[in-house]
């Protein structure tokens, strides 16, 4: 595996292997199984894996976590090589953003001020930014990324169709711990007791997905209730939203059982802000 850090050694990196299938997986480190589970479909239906590694600052609100995300590029490195990544694109912020960008995409707010993107002001135009510059560098055929982040996937998939990217964007399955949850970088955030308590998000969305299979629930509401009870038994979770849509156009739903549905939240343990989501039906 080659580690790069400019476009110019990318490009001298993938020259040779335009001929074939290239897949790419962009990520902000501090790899774990979520991530790595999205190289393995890759190395499925790609010839050669391209993976990024960039904590975008545009992403990121005056009061988040740009300046403590988690980082260990050598432990990603051991890790992104052994799934079989072939180039690992790990640009500086000077090379990403040589100059304060004047030209950026901008998100319709009708997607994105719902769900994250309704408390995390401009998220989703520094995601698109930052993604639009990494599809032009890199010219992947592939794209792979998680439903995890839900919302993130229904923006890119609308910006490869609205700006005419010549690529495929997949979505890959959430990956879970053992007892549900959802793998994310900011776990390690989480002390014994929040990280015990954590597992009530998986565990009020499996109970959504059963409610539905058996067509139990009647409307949103229903849903949105048992959810937030569920959620409040833990002492320590705040709950910031709970939200049900159409997926993956992201609107209030008329029924749960004509379309696609989203439900998705967002939950903070101490300073630590989880999300959860489940689709329903899967596909
Ligand atoms: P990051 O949070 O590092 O996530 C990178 C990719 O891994 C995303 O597509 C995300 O949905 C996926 N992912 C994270 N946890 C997962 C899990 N438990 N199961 C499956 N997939 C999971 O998302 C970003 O970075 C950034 O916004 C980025 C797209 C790189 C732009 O900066």
């Amino acid at each position: 595996m080659e580690l790069v850090e400019t476009v110019q050694e990318l490009n001298n990196a993938l020259r040779n292997h335009r001929h074939g299938v290239i897949g790419f997986v962009p990520t902000m480190g501090y790899l774990h199984e979520g991530h790595l589970s999205l190289v393995r479909k890759a190395k499925k239906e790609c010839d050669f894996i391209v993976m990024s590694i960039f904590v975008n600052p545009l992403q990121f609100g005056q009061n988040e976590d740009l300046s403590r995300y988690p980082r260990d590029l050598e432990r990603d490195f051991d890790l992104a090589r052994k799934a079989g990544v072939q180039v690992l694109y790990h640009p500086s912020v000077k090379e990403m953003y040589p100059s304060e960008p004047l030209v950026t995409t901008k998100v319709s707010e009708s997607i994105s001020n719902v769900l994250c993107g309704k408390y995390r002001e401009s998220h989703f135009d520094g995601v698109t930014t930052v993604c639009a510059k990494l599809f032009h560098q890199i010219k992947p055929d592939r794209v792979y990324f998680g439903q995890k982040d839900a919302q993130q996937l229904a923006i890119i998939s609308q910006m490869v169709e609205d700006l005419s990217f010549q690529l495929t964007v997949v979505s890959c399955e959430t990956v879970r711990e053992e007892d549900g949850l959802a793998l994310s970088s900011r776990n390690v955030y989480l002390s014994e007791e929040e990280r015990k308590q954590a597992v009530i998000l998986s565990q009020a969305l499996q109970d959504v997905r059963i409610g539905l299979e058996s067509r139990k629930w009647h409307n949103t509401d229903e849903i949105n209730n048992y959810v937030r009870d569920k959620i409040t038994t833990m002492p320590l979770a705040e709950i910031q939203y709970i939200e049900i849509l159409t997926y993956p156009d992201l609107k209030a739903p008329t029924s749960l059982y004509n379309k696609q549905i989203l439900i998705a939240l967002a939950v903070f343990f101490g300073k630590t802000r989880l999300i959860d989501n489940i689709l329903f039906p899967t596909e």
